[in-house]
């Protein structure tokens, strides 16, 4: 597959959401950014429709759908063709016979860092604390990735770049403090 010829041939970078739910945060960053391409991948019909009227509305022309798993999609991109991948509120599968249906695992971080250009950025949130403790204590065993962080409203507080999904919204109402992580990838022969 090759991205980029989905979009004009002036593109600047390409970016990917994985599970953009209602597409309020694709459809936002795409708006941001019309000189940015914009893959977003899930599976779920309502929010198909969601995100297509988000591009609909907004006449948006820099973002493509896919709608297959996002190991799949993953599998098909080139190497270092992206420069930032969104995973925001995947789904938590709390209990632990499930855990394994996590979207963060070694093979999808691996699967991540191959697909992640140098220095690219991979944002992750959650309002689910072990998903969070999960995610850090995998993503930093991994030697692609860094997490530049210094204090604690590195995390607790989402960046202004960074707009609310509408799964974090409900979080919020609800009295849940999410988590904000951006990692890092580490330009190739330097991990
Ligand atoms: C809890 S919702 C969060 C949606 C959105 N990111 C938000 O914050 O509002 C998780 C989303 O991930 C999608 N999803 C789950 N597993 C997926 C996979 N393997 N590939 C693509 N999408 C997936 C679901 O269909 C759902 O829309």
């Amino acid at each position: 597959m090759r991205p980029n010829a989905l979009f004009p041939p002036d593109l600047r970078d390409l970016c990917l959401e994985i599970g953009f739910g209602g597409g309020e945060h694709l459809a936002r960053q795409a708006e941001l950014h019309p000189e940015t391409g914009f893959l977003g991948c899930d599976l779920f019909t309502n929010g198909i429709a969601s995100l297509v009227r988000h591009i609909d509305e907004r006449r948006l022309e820099n973002v493509r759908i896919a709608d297959v798993e996002a190991t799949l999609l993953l599998a098909a991109l080139p190497d270092a063709c992206i420069g930032r991948v969104f995973l925001l509120f995947p789904d938590p599968w709390p209990k632990r016979r499930h855990h394994k249906r996590r979207f963060v695992q070694p093979a999808a971080l691996d699967a991540l860092a191959r697909v992640l250009a140098d220095d690219a950025e991979f944002r992750f949130a959650t309002d689910h604390s072990p998903y969070a403790r999960w995610t850090l204590a995998l993503v930093l065993a991994h030697e692609a990735f860094a997490w530049p962080a210094e204090t604690a409203d590195d995390w607790r507080r989402r960046p202004p770049d960074w707009p609310e999904t509408r799964y974090e919204a409900a979080a919020v109402a609800g009295g849940d403090r999410p988590v904000y992580f951006a990692f890092r990838r580490l330009p190739r022969g330097t991990e």
